[in-house]
Formats: C-alpha cells, structure tokens, sequence
C-alpha cells in the first residue's frame, strides 16, 4: 500500500488540448478518492497518468516514496479495473484470475491460494470452472476486480468500473467494493461521472472541471460547504436550487429577497460566514438545497415559511419532490450554464419545460405531505442552512478556504447543523 501524490500534474494532448492543468492531490495510504467532475473535466486522464498509459506532460506523480513519471505501467506496482473489462473468453474464471500471477512466475501452490482467497472474497467460487460467457455482467465486473485484488498491488485504480451494469447490480456492486475497501485497505483511486457513487464510496471526493481541481474534501463537506456555484450545483440530487437575490437589513435582522419571497437570515448564519455583511445592499446568488425544505406541517417551528405552487410532484416513496416555478429567471452564471449542459448530455433530470423564462426550484418533502401537483403549497426553509455566492467569481461567500489534505482527520467545522434557536 502506499500514497499517491499528484504535484502540479499538466497532460496536453497533441493539439493542444489541455485535459488536466496543474493538478495537485494527495491520495493517502489506505484512502478510496473518488475523482468526479462531468464529461470530459479530465478524470481519465488524471488516472491514467498515475497508471503510466499516459505521458505526463508536466508536474510529477509519486506513488509510495517513487516519482513514477519515467516509469513503465509494469513497474508501477498498481492494478487498473475499466470499464471494460477484457476477460479472456477462451479461460475459466480460475484461469483468468490466475493469468497476472502467472506470467511474474508466482509458485504455483501460492497461485492456487490467491486465488481462491480472491473468489471467496468476492463469491465468485461456485464459478471458478465457467467461462466468461457464461457469468452475468455483475459477475464478470467481479472477475475482473478478482484480476486486480491477487496480485496484491499498492493501490488499485478504477475507472468507472460499474458503469455497465444495471442500476440495481451497480448498488450492490457498490456495497461490494466498499466491503472490499474495508478488508483490504488498499489505496484506491477512482473514477465516476456520477456524483451519487461518488458521495457513497468516497473517503474523500475530488471535483474536477475542465482538468482543474475544484474542491477536494470528505463527501458530507463537499455538501455542505461547496467553495463555488459549480460544485454545488454538481454535488446534491436533486440539484441546489439557485436564485439571484439581495441581502438586506430589515427591522428584525438581515434577510434574503428574492422573486417576490424574504428569507430571515439568521445571526448565526452572518457570524459564521465571515465577508457575508459586506454584501448587505447588494446582490448576490442564493443557494437552497432540496432537502432543507419541507413541508410546513412536518418542518421545525424556527423554519422560514415560504408559499409556493407546486407544478409537478414526484412521489418516490420515501420522500416527495416537489417542483415549483419562482417569479425569476434561471440564474445565469458559467458555473450553473456548464452543469445545465452536463444535465443534457445524459440522463435528462426532467421533461419540465421553462415556463416565461422562470426558473423551477425543486423542495424535497416528508412522504406523508398532502402536496399534490398544481396545488399551493406552504413550504419551510431551513435558514441556517442557507448558501451564498459571488455573482462576478461563483464562489462562495464567508467560507473558510479549502481544507488541507490533512484536514479530512479533523473534526469538520460548523456547519450550521444544529437546530436554529427558537426567537
Ligand atoms: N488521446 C487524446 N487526444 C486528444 N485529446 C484527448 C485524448 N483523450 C482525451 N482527450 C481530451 O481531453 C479531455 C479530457 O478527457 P478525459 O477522457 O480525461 O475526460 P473524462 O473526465 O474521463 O470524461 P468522461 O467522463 O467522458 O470519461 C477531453 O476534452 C478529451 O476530449
Ligand atoms: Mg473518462
């Protein structure tokens, strides 16, 4: 095992395409990082520079106390799982397992122990005897972690090792991988697009965008305290809602004015967030996560009220989205413009379309709410939860800067948390 340091790491293609631009990370020994950012951001690349199948333009990558940048993928002691995983279909499960340890020349005896300790770890024994062709996708994902866990690497790299697997077989391959991360502590790094497996199997989750680090931190932090409009409009789902607004001083304290609506702004919420009263006066974006709303009946006394009128509901059982238009246009910034395409470019969020330019806000509601689609409904908001942002750089006002690798192992700061004091 070992840690993987990334010191002002550059890749520009030939073409000039800059796909990561001085990427520093620290991996530690023993960590899951999860890389995560949309499309294209560069999180390939990034791994593949720490594998060695890709040449590093500039900066340096160490792993253990080696700077691998000269060195072949083979001596870099790590284990790569893709996508794709290329099982050999002419060998048996056992054999494919065996392959890597066999070509170093590994006894045979140890071969035969590796591997089996592998499939029991990953309930592949009652296939050791089967081809490829005749294991399910799941199955075949998991001889191809089997390939990686025998030879016992240093860390293991992973580029979105699920993404062809149904949505159900991805969540258990998910509690599986975790489970394995447990008992082998082994460094891992590894790659997804989708920031829901980022949240669930990251020690920590790096965020990239456009090949440049935007935030690296546990995923609870990166919820809770995204330094800029990108990050917290990537990390969450459904989405931060976003308004432009103006913060003021009222008769009883600061308060947030939006699309016809005012929110109270706790004092609490102006003492921890050092710079926000510079912004009394002015305009500034406004953050609301889904989930600190609810529905009046069921949300806590001090939460702010807000009226709105739902347009569509989603009922997923557990909880109901609800869906409402505000008297105001999408928020237009670069940060929120490149998510919206990202949106696009896979799974569309909703068919909902904008109504006279307005922008849809969504609130996540107890199940047992009466809300029903098209109905007025009287929400509440959790102020002390509430996110503010520079409307010129997008990022976020009143934050502490980013933590320091070392960071993670402290306790995290307030987050606001706590229940807000009853007036
Ligand atoms: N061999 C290459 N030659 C030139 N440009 C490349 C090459 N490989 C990737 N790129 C470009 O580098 C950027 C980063 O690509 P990369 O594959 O690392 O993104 P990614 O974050 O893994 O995206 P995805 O989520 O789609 O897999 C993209 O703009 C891509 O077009
Ligand atoms: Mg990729």
């Amino acid at each position: 095992m070992a840690k993987i340091v990334l010191d002002g790491v550059d890749k520009v293609y030939s073409g000039g395409v800059k796909a990561v631009d001085g990427l520093d990370l620290e991996i530690r020994d023993g960590e899951f990082m999860v890389l995560v950012g949309p499309s294209g951001c560069g999180k390939s690349t990034a791994l593949r520079m720490v594998a060695g199948l890709e040449e590093i333009s500039g900066g340096e990558v160490t792993i253990g106390d080696r700077v691998v940048n000269d060195l072949a993928p083979k001596d870099r002691d790590i284990a790569m799982v893709f996508q794709n995983y290329a099982l050999y279909p002419h060998m048996t499960v056992e054999q494919n397992l065996a392959f890597g340890l066999k070509l170093r020349g590994t006894p045979k005896s140890e071969i035969k122990e590796k591997v089996l300790d592998a499939a029991k770890m990953l309930g592949l024994e009652q296939f050791l005897a089967r081809k490829p062709a005749a294991l399910s996708g799941g199955q075949r994902q998991r001889v191809a972690m089997g390939r990686a866990i025998v030879r016992q690497p240093q860390a293991f790299l992973m580029d979105e090792p699920l993404s062809n697997l149904d949505a159900k077989l991805r969540v258990s391959m998910r509690a599986s991988l975790s489970q394995l991360h447990e008992r082998l502590g082994v460094t891992t790094v590894y790659v997804t697009h989708d920031q829901v497996e980022a949240m669930t199997l990251g020690s920590r989750v790096c965020v990239l965008r456009e090949g440049r680090l935007q935030q690296v931190d546990t995923p609870q932090r990166l919820f809770d305290n995204p330094v800029n409009l990108f990050v917290a409009g990537f990390i969450g789902s459904p989405a931060m809602n976003f308004a432009t607004a103006e913060l003021t001083r009222g008769d009883g304290g600061a308060q947030v004015a939006f699309a016809g609506y005012t929110l109270p702004v706790p004092d609490a919420v102006l003492a921890e967030r050092p710079g926000l009263e510079d912004w009394l006066g002015k305009k500034l974006i406004l953050g609301v996560r889904p989930s600190d709303f609810e529905d009046s009946a069921h949300a806590k006394p001090e939460w702010a009220p807000m009226a709105a009128r739902s347009s569509v509901t989603e009922e997923l059982g557990s909880e109901i989205n609800v869906i409402f238009a505000i008297d105001a246009p999408p928020v237009e910034h670069k940060d929120t413009a490149d998510l919206a395409e990202d949106a696009t470019e896979g799974e569309t969020d909703m068919a909902i379309p904008l109504t006279d330019n307005k922008a849809l806000w969504t609130a996540r509601v107890n199940a047992r709410s009466n809300v029903r689609p098209g109905q007025d409904i009287s929400l509440a908001v959790d102020t002390r939860r509430l996110h503010f942002f520079d409307p010129a750089s997008g990022l976020a006002i009143g934050l502490a800067p980013a933590a320091p690798a070392e960071a993670a192992d402290t306790p995290p700061v307030d987050t606001g948390k706590a229940p807000a004091k009853k007036p």
